[in-house]
């Protein structure tokens, strides 16, 4: 009886390995050189193309950092932040969320170098991951290992927006909160705000902390410098009034952000509540004194950012143009 009881847990065992083999969850399918034997070359060429774009112009790396952030936040890292407006259908870039962003035209530049020495194999969301990779490299940042595999989605989230990507007078516990469930720790999200050691703020984004009265918590020279740089309340949205995120090493992605954080000369409420938030503010002092432990959280943070909620296997496709799902 007891023997009959063991063979079929046994029996039972055997079969749920196979389940989980057979059909492994979303996630377990990216793996290290997805592209090995399908395009050899498809890493490295995504690294030569954002080093030589880079050369061109040196923001290509930022974009390619922020544009992680914002395709992976809203439901998977699937390139669905790379579509056009079509039919009607708004494409999440043009959303007031996204507002900033640019270079998505050198995106295509990266594509089409993989789509010449391998036809519609790599895909736009490994695009995305991997040149945040290389450019982070180019920023003086780390190396981080990513692994690849992601397929593209069939559709925009425009609506999905608003609600994925916090606001930049979010309270901190609702950025925790929106991180958290991500998989990312109240660590790792300090350290991706690190990101905005490098880049820019438009007017737009700084206004509500400097009119009518001047946020208590930003230093009083910094508001007047800022000040200079948005001199009106009401600034044009389109304007392209901005100040640097960091005027000591702007290109640089490194933790002159927490230093100026606790200097009270943060850009965004955002960045500077992780100052005065007590969950927050012992990662922001480890930070600023050392930028070795930053390099190391923000890699770490890099990768489970990365690998949110991905498409794989048969899920999405692979679009041969990044701003159009492919027509059947
Ligand atoms: C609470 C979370 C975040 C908020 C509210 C936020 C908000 C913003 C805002 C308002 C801007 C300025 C846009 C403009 O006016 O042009 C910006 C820029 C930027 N953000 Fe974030 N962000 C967040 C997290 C992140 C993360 C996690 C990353 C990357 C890992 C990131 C990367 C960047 C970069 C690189 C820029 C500069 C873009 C450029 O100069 O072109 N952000 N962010
Ligand atoms: C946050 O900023 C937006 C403008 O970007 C403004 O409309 C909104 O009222 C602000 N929210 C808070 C809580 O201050």
């Amino acid at each position: 009886m007891a023997a009959a009881t063991n063979l079929l847990t046994s029996v039972f065992i055997l079969y749920l390995s196979f389940a989980f083999q057979l059909f492994p969850s979303g996630n377990s399918e990216l793996q290290s050189s997805f592209y090995g034997e399908s395009c050899p070359r498809a890493e490295e060429i995504i690294k030569e193309e954002v080093i030589k774009l880079y050369n061109e112009h040196g923001n290509t790396a930022v974009s390619w950092l922020r544009n992680l952030f914002h395709d992976c936040v809203v439901k998977s890292c699937d390139a669905s932040l790379l579509l056009e407006t079509v039919n009607g259908i708004k494409s999440e870039k043009d959303t007031t969320r996204s507002f900033g962003m640019r270079n998505f035209k050198y995106v295509a530049t990266i594509k089409r170098a993989l789509e010449s020495h391998c036809p519609s194999t790599v895909s736009c969301a490994d695009i995305v991951a991997l040149s945040a990779r290389d450019g982070i490299v180019m920023l003086g940042g780390p190396r981080v290992e990513l692994k690849t595999g992601r397929r593209d989605s069939k559709q925009s989230y425009a609506s999905d927006v608003e609600s994925s990507i916090p606001n930049h007078n979010d309270s901190i516990s609702a950025v925790l909160s929106r991180f958290g469930s991500m998989g990312l720790d109240t660590e790792s999200t300090v350290a991706l705000l690190g990101a905005h050691s490098v880049g820019r703020v438009h007017c737009v984004n700084l206004v509500g902390r400097l009119y009518p009265t001047v946020d208590p918590t930003l230093d009083p020279e910094y508001a007047g410098y800022l000040k200079a740089r948005c001199p009106t309340p009401d600034p044009d949205p389109k304007s392209v009034l901005y100040s640097r995120n960091d005027r000591e090493t702007p290109m640089i992605l490194d933790n002159m952000y927490y230093k100026n954080v606790l200097e009270h000369k943060g850009l965004l409420s955002v960045d500077q509540q992780l100052a005065s938030d007590p969950r927050t503010a012992p990662f922001v002092e480890r930070m600023a004194g050392d930028n070795g432990y930053f390099h190391q959280q923000f890699a770490r943070a890099v990768v489970v950012l990365s690998e949110n909620n991905p498409l794989t296997g048969p899920e999405g496709e692979v679009r041969k143009d990044c701003r159009y799902v492919n027509s059947n």
